[in-house]
């Protein structure tokens, strides 16, 4: 039998569960005229869900990854190369008349793809605004929607390109832009701040994790084939380890599921299950906390045991050093906020919580 659990990359599919309110809101806010922000810690299911929601449309879609360019050209760049894979050669061409840079293109033997680039020394700015007005343009008859994803890059990228996009986007009429970001505090002052370009320039949406009744209903669809006897307590179990996690949770009922599959014992399976996943990490785990300071150390531990607030001041921190400790934590992507903070990945929280025994 093949897993039915998947993580680490996106999930569609039978893989895919849940998210029909966002999903309602994600085809309503897209056949509209307005611009929607995405948010949620890593891993949350942010890219699945916007791939799931453009799967199939008859609008001409481009996505891309800011964490894969380094300046505004290489922008500018990947976003013309994905407009190639739209349209033919041909077509564009025509279309590109505006163009103030003429960009360079070649073949890539290895993929026989087009590779684009444009000359060093072009204005960065301009050429960023040339590839936009050509998106506007092809849009003018069939609406295009244009996904940045990890849209908080755009910060270290260039220094005003925040500015510039803006006050380009702004104009346009014919592109629905999606803008998803994992680093929460740094999407907020983007889309939050008053003084920031893209103030309230689109639809704010928080993705929260999945709620509990339906990850108890997928994974016991699917273990039910393995886990005859004792198949309430070990869904609960996972839940309960990962507080429904989309990646952790997945993650574990992975393993979980490999371990029944091998016929091992179903009684306290997700224990053990935990300890091979935290175990097999050791390695990354312990290269994460040497490289922190003895303040983030002394948070993580506390956040580990369970209804201890760090914030408590008996704890001899001041709350000020325990802030600015969560917040950089945050940034990091070792802490999330919901009700409280937690510590994001559940089994480096094991691994911290077991070195304290
Ligand atoms: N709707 C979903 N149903 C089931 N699992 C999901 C769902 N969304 C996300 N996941 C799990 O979370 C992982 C990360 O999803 P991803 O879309 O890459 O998140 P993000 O873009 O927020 O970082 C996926 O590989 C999958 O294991
Ligand atoms: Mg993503």
């Amino acid at each position: 039998m093949k897993n039915p659990f998947k993580f680490g990359t996106v999930v569609e599919g039978e893989f895919f569960t849940d998210r029909e309110k966002e999903l309602q809101m994600l085809a309503q806010t897209i056949n509209s005229e307005n611009h929607l922000v995405l948010i949620s810690p890593r891993r949350f299911g942010k890219t699945s869900l916007v791939c799931k929601a453009l799967k199939g449309l008859s609008r001409p879609v481009i996505m891309i990854n800011l964490q894969s360019v380094t300046n505004t050209t290489e922008l500018a760049a990947l976003l013309l190369k994905r407009l190639f894979k739209l349209y033919p050669f041909e077509k564009l061409k025509h279309v590109m008349n505006h163009f103030r840079f003429i960009p360079t293109f070649s073949v890539n033997p290895m993929t026989e793809g087009i590779e684009i680039s444009f000359q060093p020394g072009c204005d960065n700015n301009i050429v960023l605004e040339d590839v936009l007005t050509l998106i506007e343009k092809l849009g003018e008859r069939n609406r295009f929607i244009v996904v940045l994803d990890e849209f908080q890059e755009i910060i270290s990228l260039e220094k005003d390109l925040d500015k510039h996009l803006r006050s380009i986007m702004q104009m346009q009429r014919h592109v629905n832009y999606i803008f998803l970001g994992s680093q929460e505090s740094m999407m907020e002052e983007i889309f939050e701040k008053k003084k920031s370009p893209f103030y309230h320039f689109g639809i704010l949406m928080r993705l929260p994790k999945i709620p509990y009744e339906d990850f108890t209903r997928y994974l016991t669809e699917r273990f039910t084939p393995l886990c005859p006897s004792l198949l309430e307590p070990t869904v609960q179990d996972i839940l309960s380890f990962t507080s429904c996690h989309p990646y952790y949770t997945q993650q574990l009922a992975f393993q979980v599921w490999n371990m029944l599959e091998r016929q091992e014992p179903e009684a306290n399976i997700v224990q053990h299950a935990v300890e091979e996943l935290t175990q097999l990490h050791d390695f990354d785990y312990e290269r994460m906390w040497m490289a922190m300071n003895k303040t983030d150390r002394h948070i993580l531990m506390l956040l580990t045991q369970k209804g201890k607030s760090p914030f408590n001041a008996q704890r001899g921190i001041p709350t000020s050093t325990v802030f600015s400790a969560l917040k950089r934590l945050s940034r990091q992507g070792y802490v999330i906020k919901n009700e409280s903070y937690e510590i994001d990945d559940p089994f480096f929280s094991r691994w911290i919580y077991n070195r304290s025994l």
